[in-house]
């Protein structure tokens, strides 16, 4: 989701010549340094793309020493989900679908805040797919864990929630509404007939949502700061919420990722917390953005009532999706803020590495690094493992090289004297510590993707429209576009291609947008790079977030609905594999160890701006199915989130 933000002041940018000089110079020099980069494609560090107005020409067979070989799909802007030619896409787990043998999806939203407990949540986003057996390469049973990140209160509910209707808000729909967020695992398997379907009942089928115990772990655990009058010892938190992309670790568990916490806490018109900036810099002031009202209710989300209980939030979160009766833990020692990704990388000696994007304008990127080796003979050596190490943050200097400065306590700027009393404090304002060390602000970095043989990373930085506007940081290597209204791809890998390494080389995959006739591999058009993930051929695909204010407006209509490409980053080719129904958004996604299904997610579908919304043009409770109708169709209601099962007709593997 894209949400409004205030972000600090900075320099002002130079001119988009001496940007692009930079840019080519370290074309050259990365070149002549002889990297290793693969396929650095002239296309990667232009201001553009070379792009197929007409994908559907173009060859359907890999390009010499490419890997993609479907047909691509044109810019869609039809309802409905587009793949190529020879795939099928079939709707396996909507929002309110049983995640067992529980309460039927009602169409017209009186399912009580009980059934939500038992069915999909709202607005799907990161996911992973696990064998079973457990540690098997099953390509036909498994468990789907996913997450959901935020609600539509306009659909949950008949007469919508408290912004609708604050006399009308209860604890009923309180309720519904918590138990719509956080995260589901269900067990799903492939039949006879090739389809793949919910297994109903099955005793691993679980929700974690907003009001689920959680335990806290690392050194933020039982400090202070995390204390609140409903858990005085501060190790249980009730929830997680904003849950957006995802990680997995090598031991078999699944990290989700606490983004926009920030939205549902409400500070009362007049409150000044103590230490107010340590709020201001998570966004903390005023009414939440989300307008859910949850403080009416709840008192722990007013933060006047219960100042710690934001600190409880913007985690990431472990969970053992095959041992449905275990408490899931937020692992402090990653640190708090906006988190997207939390991409497990281990290292040839065992160690392990979680990077994160934090999404915000001129927010950072991060990494931690595990002080504990990871043993795959030993999968309970990972137990725990996420509790100590070392956080870090990322410097990105404008020669190609990068380095990891540390969040550690007592060193540099990160003493007592500058507001900072010990680690945990370092960790649950790792914003305000990162600002101090002097980490590289970028434009919202959104998922991380690793290469699964050589440990490259990927980085999706999605847009930053205010880059360089005046008082804002200006343009730099990394961010070379000021503004930056359709995003671009970073990629880098580490000294030694080890994940603990301080040192690292990156350079510019793509620009998004914008299209050219500059480079040389094909590339489609897209804008607004979000999910982000590489299957086991290395082919590193990119899902797009175009915000849905823009995608009605002047440049972004030439892009169509938001989409799925798959890019061969060893020829530079991109081709567009799947465009979404209207409103949506396509993010989360994985597949089975054959390679042979893609499950993805299409979340949001039908959503549309407030403007629009005044105006009529809306998905609302009156007229569910203004914009979208996707998937159930104009006779059933309201639009739903849900997870698609592409295979192809075929057999084959995706995106061969
Ligand atoms: Fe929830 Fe940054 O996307
Ligand atoms: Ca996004
Ligand atoms: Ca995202």
């Amino acid at each position: 989701m894209t949400t409004p933000t205030r972000p600090p002041a900075g320099p002002p940018a130079p001119p988009f010549h001496e940007i692009l000089a930079r840019a080519l110079s370290r074309r050259e020099l990365l070149r002549g340094a002889g990297l290793g980069l693969a396929g650095l494609a002239a296309a990667s560090l232009l201001p553009g793309c070379a792009t197929s107005p007409d994908p559907a020409a173009r060859a359907t067979t890999p390009a010499a020493g490419g890997k993609l070989g479907f047909r691509p799909v044109p810019v869609s802007t039809a309802d409905t989900v587009v793949v190529p030619p020879g795939y099928s896409a079939r709707v396996l787990y909507a929002w309110g679908d049983p995640i067992s043998d529980g309460p039927a999806f009602l169409q017209d939203a009186t399912n009580s805040a009980a059934d939500q407990a038992l069915q999909a949540g709202m607005h799907h986003d990161g996911m992973h797919f696990f064998p079973l057996p457990r540690g098997s390469a099953s390509a036909d049973h498994g468990l789907l864990v996913l997450n959901h990140e935020y609600i539509a209160t306009g659909l949950l509910h008949p007469g919508g929630g408290h912004r609708h209707d604050p006399d009308g808000y209860d604890r009923e729909k309180l309720e519904k509404e918590l138990a719509a967020h956080g995260v589901s695992v269900v067990e799903v398997s492939r039949g006879a007939d090739g389809e793949w379907r919910v297994v109903r009942p099955s005793p691993l089928a679980r929700r974690i949502t907003a009001a689920t115990p959680i335990a806290l772990g690392g050194p933020a655990a039982g400090h202070p700061l995390m204390r609140t009058g409903e858990d005085p010892d501060g190790r249980t938190v009730l929830g997680t919420f904003n849950n957006c992309a995802h990680g997995v670790t090598p031991w078999g568990t699944y990290l989700t990722c606490e983004e926009n916490f920030h939205g549902h806490f409400d500070v009362p018109e007049g409150h000044v917390p103590a230490r107010p900036e340590r709020y201001r810099r998570y966004r903390l002031e005023g009414a939440g953005y989300m307008r859910l009202g949850w403080s009416t209710l709840l008192p722990r989300f007013d933060v006047a009532r219960e100042p710690n209980e934001p600190h409880r939030h913007g985690w990431v979160v472990e969970i053992d999706p095959f041992d449905p009766s275990s408490t899931p833990v937020k692992r402090t020692a990653l640190g708090r803020f906006a988190h997207e990704s939390a991409t497990c990388v281990l290292g040839p000696d065992g160690t392990v590495a979680v990077y994160s994007g934090d999404d915000e304008r001129f927010e950072y990127t991060y990494k931690f690094v595990a002080h504990r080796r990871y043993d795959p003979a030993d999968p309970a050596s990972g137990r725990d493992l996420l509790d100590e190490g070392t956080l870090y943050v990322a410097r990105f200097h404008d020669d190609g090289s990068g380095e990891w400065l540390p969040l550690v306590h007592g060193t540099g700027p990160l003493t007592p004297e500058n507001g900072f009393a010990d680690q945990a404090e370092v960790l649950v304002f790792a914003r305000a510590a990162a600002d101090a060390i002097g980490a590289t602000p970028m434009d919202r970095p959104e998922w991380i993707a690793a290469n699964p043989r050589t440990r490259e990373l990927y980085l999706s930085l999605t847009m930053n429209e205010l880059r360089g506007a005046p008082g804002r940081p200006g343009a730099d290597a990394a961010n070379p576009r000021a503004a930056n209204p359709f995003g671009h791809i970073l990629r880098w890998r580490e000294d030694g291609d080890h994940p603990g390494a301080t040192r690292f080389r990156w350079d510019v995959l793509v620009l998004a947008g914008e299209p050219s006739d500059e480079g040389d591999a094909p590339v489609d058009a897209f804008a607004n790079p979000d999910g982000l993930w590489m299957d086991d051929r290395e082919v590193l695909w990119i899902q797009t977030d175009i915000p849905e204010r823009n995608q009605r407006a002047g440049p972004f209509t030439a892009f169509g609905n938001n989409m799925m490409l798959a890019c061969d980053p060893a020829t530079g080719e991109i081709r567009r594999f799947l465009t979404g129904p209207v409103g949506c958004e396509v993010t989360g996604m994985s597949m089975t160890p054959d390679l042979r299904t893609l499950f993805v997610n299409i979340q949001h579908p039908g959503e549309v701006p407030a403007d629009l919304a005044a105006r009529g043009l809306r998905t609302d409770p009156d007229s569910p199915t203004a914009v979208s109708a996707w998937p159930d169709g104009p006779a059933a209601g309201r639009p739903r989130s849900a997870t698609v099962a592409i295979t192809r007709d075929d057999g084959g593997v995706i995106g061969a």
